[in-house]
Formats: structure tokens, sequence, C-alpha cells
């Protein structure tokens, strides 16, 4: 059956354009290494490594054997008052990567869970301290933070939170972005200007009074919104206004953690460390859905009080440290490690900006920006039709490049795999360029 041919109705896609997409399918039925294969057997080269989950590649061996053996051995076990063995492994694991101080993980199955849950344990913290009125969540325009009501009410995109009702969480307030075109156009890596924005949580602060906020959550480098990355000393300056008025400082890393800076975490690349990561993607290489929170040990330890045979946090889910999902974990992190995958990365950046920034002076090009091996180009929206350029590009690049972009609206996202080829990168971005070139 040709890929035209097969039924598509059934399923309603999530952040797709359904009736459009249903007119020629792009379907995908295998993948192996840098490639998918769709179901027409065509070969085509993915230049977003999965949606920023896959770093290794697909199908990487180690993890499917380790997924394979796990889920004929221990397909699943309930995991509250009792759990299994390799949730617990995994969570070591994965403190052991974070920077000093964190002591703590407690698994979800998602990034939106992550986040959700990072914000219930914001506010369960504070009350666990006598602090109960600090009920305040902050987050940012442009932000991302997942689907659920939490990461909707402090995320900052428009169109993720119009159609769901005006007030959503109540109690939630935004600071400004930091996307600055007309200062800080083309800047390669960290832009120069806009450290003050951070700021604007002092003003909340002086609004609300600092003692009323629970926490602050932002993308150390913003990622669904267009890559954006912070401006130089703005997220030392956030750590700063928290330290001053105890907020708590969520960095949300469900993209940036596992190597994608080149490091375990954002909180490592930038020297900035918060009180509560968020994390998923990277954890199981997209292979299993997974997420984790981390937390920093003053957090934990103000939850440990009262009775012991008390539970602690009246949270967790069916599927919290799934074990198949532990054991995909598990192999991750020794592929990981095994391969020196954080440094190959790291290798691959200048590269990777040398290419993205070729791209500068293109005429339909109105900014681009990276940072570690997260990049997008920005293209001008075509009068009256934003994001039809955009998904054009997306749509012939598929069908005639036969390499995967990703586009939101009119940027064109990028998320290499961490251990590329510098000749697949080359390559893939000239199949982009000439897609650009070849558009109206
Ligand atoms: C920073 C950030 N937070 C949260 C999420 C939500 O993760 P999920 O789609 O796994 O729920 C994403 C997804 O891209 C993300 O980039």
């Amino acid at each position: 059956m040709s890929s035209s041919a097969k039924k598509v109705d059934a399923y309603w896609m999530p952040f797709t354009a359904n009736r459009d997409f249903k007119k020629r399918p792009r379907i995908i039925s295998g993948a192996s290494g840098h490639y998918y294969t769709s179901t027409d057997g065509t070969r085509l080269y993915d230049m977003f490594s999965g949606l920023w989950t896959s770093g290794l590649g697909h199908c990487h061996p180690k993890i499917v054997e380790a997924v394979q053996r796990q889920v004929a051995t221990l397909d699943y076990c309930i995991g509250f008052q009792m759990s299994n063995d390799k949730a617990f492994e995994l969570a070591e694991r994965v403190v052991a990567m974070a920077p000093a101080g964190f002591s703590n993980c407690f698994f979800t199955n998602s990034g939106s869970e992550s986040v959700d849950s990072a914000l219930k344990i914001a506010l369960a913290y504070h009350r666990a301290k006598g602090e109960g009125h600090r009920t305040r969540l902050i987050g940012r325009e442009k932000g991302y933070h997942g689907v659920n009501f939490g990461g909707m009410s402090v995320g900052g995109m428009l169109a993720n939170r119009k159609v769901f009702g005006a007030n959503l969480i109540p109690g939630v307030d935004h600071m400004r972005h930091t996307l600055d075109l007309e200062r800080n156009a083309f800047s390669r890596g960290l832009p120069a200007h806009g450290a003050e924005l951070a700021n604007d949580l002092e003003r909340l602060a002086a609004l609300h009074d600092g003692s009323n906020i629970a926490a602050v959550i932002v993308e150390p480098v913003v990622g669904s919104a267009g890559v954006i990355p912070p401006p130089v000393g703005y997220l030392e300056k956030l750590r700063e206004i928290c330290d001053r008025h105890d907020i708590l400082l969520i960095f949300d890393e469900v993209i940036t953690a596992f190597g994608r800076l080149g490091t375990g975490t954002a909180a490592e690349r930038f020297g900035v460390t918060p009180d509560l990561i968020t994390m998923a993607k990277g954890l199981t290489n997209g292979v299993i859905p997974m997420g984790a929170v981390l937390v920093r040990d003053h957090v934990y330890e103000a939850f440990m009080q009262g009775p012991e045979h008390a539970i602690e946090l009246f949270h967790g889910y069916t599927y919290s440290g799934h074990p198949v999902a532990a054991a995909a974990g598990l192999a991750t992190l020794n592929v990981y490690k095994e391969e020196g995958t954080f440094e190959q990365a790291a290798a691959l950046e200048d590269t990777f900006a040398d290419i993205l920034h070729s791209f500068d002076s293109h005429k339909k090009v109105i900014d681009v920006r990276n940072f570690g091996l997260m990049g997008v180009i920005e293209l001008a929206p075509r009068p009256g039709a934003p994001g039809a350029r955009g998904l054009e590009i997306h749509k012939k690049c598929f069908w005639e490049e036969k390499v995967v972009v990703r586009n939101g609206m009119d940027l064109l996202q990028f998320s290499p795999f961490l251990n590329s080829t510098v000749d697949e990168m080359q390559q893939s971005f000239e199949a982009v360029r000439r897609v650009i070139d070849s558009v109206a």
C-alpha cells in the first residue's frame, strides 16, 4: 500500500495542520542512525534528531538491546511504596551527572509532566517551610514549558495559550522575553545585549512582594520559540535576584540537558545553579517516554520531616520510574559516556555555527541564532501569510531534498545529532539552502 493510500483519518495529530497533512501525508515507518525511512521506502536525513530527543541517532543498538532485555525481564512494577531496581540505579546516575548539590531525582513521563511536577514541588516546598503564602509563579514571554495546565500557564507562546481560557491557572506573571533583533540580530552564540531584562523579576518582586513568589521558571536557552540564547550575564542576574528573595529558580532543561550544549546540563555550561532542573527527551534518547525533576538537597530535605510513615509528597504517576524507560535511560547514559558524546557535541559547535551563519546574508533571512547544537534560521514572513514560507520549505525539504527540517512558523529550527559528521552537516544545509532559494 503506498503512503497516500494508507488510511490517515482517525489519528488526530498533535501540533499539526491535520487537513493539510492528510492531503499528502509524510509517514515514517523506520529509522536507523541519522536517517528515517518513510512508508514508500525513501531515506531521509533527520536534521532535528527526532524532536530534540535522539542525539545519539535512531535505534542505537545498545539502547535497543537494553529495552528488549528489560521488557522480557520486568515489564512493569508498581512505583508507590515499592519500586524497581532500574529506577533507583538511574536516579543515582542522573544525580551524579548534575552539578554539585543536586541530591534527588523524581521521575515523570514527559517534559510537560516534569514541569508541572516541578511547579508543584516548589509550592509544596514553601509550605513545608512554613511559607505557604508563597504561591505566585513566574514564567517568561516566549517560554515553552509543555502543554499541561501549569506549564501552559507559565509558558509564554501565544498560540499555545489563547484558546484555552483567559486565566489559565491564577497567580502567574511573566517577565519579558529576551529576543531583540534590533540589538542582537545574527549574534554568534550568546547575545551581548539584554542582561538587564532579568530585572523584570525584581520589578515583579516589588509589585507582589518577593515573599509571595514561589518560583521562577525559564529555559536557559529558549528552544521551541526559536532558539533564543540568554544575553550574557542574564542567568547570573536571575540567580542573584532569586537568592535575594528566596525564590526558587527552575531551569527547564527538557532540551538543553544531556549534551545539547556539550555538557550534562545547561546549568553546568553556564555555571549558574538553579534549585530544580526539569529534564526529558535526551534522558532516554527519545526511545521510551521519560522525564525527571532534579532537586537540590535543601529542597528534598524540606520535605523529610514529620512522622516517617507519612507520605512526604502526594504526587506521582502510574509510570513514574517505569522499568523499561529506566533501562533505556541507563543504556543511554552508558553510551553518552562510552562514546564521549558530550565532548563530540562540544567539538561540533564551531562548525555548526559557521554553517548556520553562512545564511546571515541571505535576503530571505532576518536572523540566525545558535548556541551549543541548537540553531535557528529565521525567515522573513511572506506579507499577509505568516508561517506559509516556513511550511513550504519543510515540505519541499522532505519531498525534494529528503531532509527533515522542523519549522515553527517561519523559523527553521535545527538540532543536529550530537554525533553528526561535518560532511553530513554541510550537505544537509546545502539542501536547505537550495530550498530557501527556490521558494517565493
Ligand atoms: C523546554 C521544554 N519544556 C517542556 C517541554 C514539553 O515536553 P513534552 O513534549 O515531552 O511534554 C518541551 C518540549 O519540547 C520543552 O522544549
